[in-house]
């Protein structure tokens, strides 16, 4: 017999149980609903995506591309793998002629089945690849060579060989959504949705994967209700539009204690001579920095200005201001977009530290805060985005905002302030089902199953005994169930042409026939 394996979720993923994942489908719900009153409709993108459009969207720097993205090669060339294993496993003795043969049969049996399958289009067709085979090749002509000059000479050509072999690529090279924007830009251009009049307008709601060290509201596998609006139009309008409607979201939802921060952090006109400025700033202060910082004077100077590190505080504090710097375009829309939060009565604070971990931002960028929620406080990022539809390919003209709220921190904060009571679900299905259907012979099963399918078409939330139990067994597991109403079928309700209806409350009973029944049920 084997052994008995006990598995459980993997690190920093999670099950999502009831009555906890009725609240979720409140929220989603809630967000539709939200959502479709400002004219959003719903995308779905691909879990999956090539980690190069992840890479150019948010950038190879970031913490999220450098070091959190789920990424493998996706490749069906099983006939290839092994080829590949055997040569690369390959140890003998190079030096004696049996040896080489067998090795450099091995490498050439896999480059033959690599180069037949580049060709087919099996294997993607990249100048890499092509010059990796070509490369394979040449190197075991140049082993040829070297073939009595003894293992001495030969092991490093072996080395370099196997080398080779390994990166011949068998496809793309491919990861788990970190975020969804890259994928929306993605699919708007791949689908020509810059014809469309006006903005378009779209929102998504899923699954995302960071490898992030797990916390209170920081997981691997996380879930974002997010939105995004792409077109040719900037106007100051669409960003405070876009934060109202979150708020209004937020409203619906009764979130209390959310705050909102916004900034401007320029655009390709005014922010690279800032950023100068800042990295010169901040070589003065280096030796002061810690580890991540200093490291990060090189590769992105802004993101010393999210440092939580306590050491860095007053340091930072003095640094100098991107607001200080915006060019005469970017102070106006950001002056106006404030403006028109002002129009729409939402409440913000300005956080010149805001600078928002992703490549794409320019100009606007905005966090929400939520109470109860620890030190991973943010239940929502976003901001403008007007360049990345070009980077990926797009119009040059089409510019992009949107945002994205952490679900998982949104409803741990919603618990917290003790929203989850009210969370609802289906009528009755919070408390348990509208009605426990005990039937008692086989006549009766047949008479319930009948009943049970006119109750629930029309609502109501009804358990039906799959096996018949003994009357007070079946009456003590309706209590159980916490079901409101207990309907009893048996011979005699059978005959009378009537069921028994219990209210499990207060024990009060009375005999029914069908029509009465239901509105007795609404009634009650
Ligand atoms: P983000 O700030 O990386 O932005 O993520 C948005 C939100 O997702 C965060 O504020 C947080 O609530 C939640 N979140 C992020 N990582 C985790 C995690 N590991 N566990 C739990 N929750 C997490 C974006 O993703 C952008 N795509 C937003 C956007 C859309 N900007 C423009 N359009």
């Amino acid at each position: 017999m084997s052994d008995k394996v006990k598995f459980q979720a993997i690190k920093g993923v999670r099950d999502i149980l009831p009555p906890e994942s009725a609240l979720w489908n409140r929220v989603e719900q809630t967000a539709r609903e939200a959502f479709g009153a400002f004219g959003f409709s719903e995308i779905r993108v691909p879990i999956f995506e090539k980690t190069d459009l992840f890479a150019r969207s948010i950038g190879l720097d970031s913490d999220v591309v450098s070091k959190e993205m789920y990424t493998f090669e996706d490749y069906e060339a099983a006939e290839l793998v092994e080829l590949r294993a055997a040569a690369v496993t390959f140890v003998g003795a190079f030096g004696t002629q049996e040896g080489f043969v067998h090795f450099t049969t091995l490498v050439g049996n896999f480059l033959l089945a690599a180069e037949t399958a580049f060709h087919a289009g099996h294997i993607p067709k990249t100048p890499e690849n092509e010059r990796t085979l070509q490369k394979g090749r040449d190197l075991i002509t140049t082993l040829n060579t070297y073939r009595y000059q003894g293992d001495r000479e030969i092991l490093p050509r072996v080395g370099e060989l196997k080398e080779t072999v390994r990166q011949v690529k068998f496809g793309d090279v491919i990861s788990l959504r970190p975020e969804a924007t890259a994928s929306v830009v993605r699919a708007y251009i791949e689908h020509g949705m810059h014809v469309l009049p006006g903005n378009v307008k779209l929102y998504y709601i899923g699954p995302m994967f960071r490898r992030e060290r797990p916390q209170k509201g920081r997981y691997r596998q996380f879930y974002q209700i997010g939105a995004e609006v792409l077109g040719s139009s900037d106007a100051p309008g669409i960003d405070a539009e876009v934060i109202e409607m979150l708020m209004r979201l937020f409203d619906r939802l009764k979130l209390k204690g959310a705050v909102l921060n916004i900034n401007s952090i320029g655009d390709k006109n005014c922010r690279p001579a800032y950023v100068e400025k800042l990295r010169a700033e901040l070589q003065k202060v280096r030796e002061q920095l810690g580890a991540d910082s200093q490291r990060r004077i090189e590769t992105n100077p802004l993101r010393v200005l999210d440092s939580k590190l306590e050491s860095e505080q007053g340091i930072i504090e003095e640094l100098p201001r991107i607001a200080e710097h915006l060019c005469a375009d970017c102070r106006a829309h950001y002056d106006e977009v404030k403006r028109q939060l002002g129009l729409r009565g939402i409440a913000y604070q300005e956080n010149w530290r805001l600078v928002r971990g992703l490549d794409y931002y320019m100009r606007t960028t905005f966090e929400i805060t939520a109470p109860g929620l620890g030190s991973q406080n943010a239940v929502c990022g976003g901001g403008r985005y007007d360049g990345l539809v070009e980077l990926l390919g797009g119009p040059a003209t089409t510019k992009g905002i949107g945002f994205a709220i952490g679900t998982d921190r949104l409803v741990l904060s919603l618990q917290e302030a003790g929203e989850a009571e009210t969370s609802g679900g289906p009528p009755g299905k919070a408390g348990g089902p509208d009605v426990y259907l005990a039937w008692f012979g086989a006549a009766a099963q047949s008479a319930a199953i009948g009943l049970a399918r006119r109750l629930r078409d029309v609502g109501f939330v009804v358990e039906l005994p799959a096996v018949e139990m003994k009357f007070g067994k079946s009456l003590g597991f309706a209590d159980r169930l916490k079901a409101r109403h207990a309907v009893i079928v048996g011979d005699d309700e059978l005959a009378a042409g009537v069921v028994t209806v219990k209210r499990l409350s207060d024990g009060s009973q009375q005999k029914l026939a069908e029509a009465e029944l239901f509105s007795y049920l609404r009634a009650h």
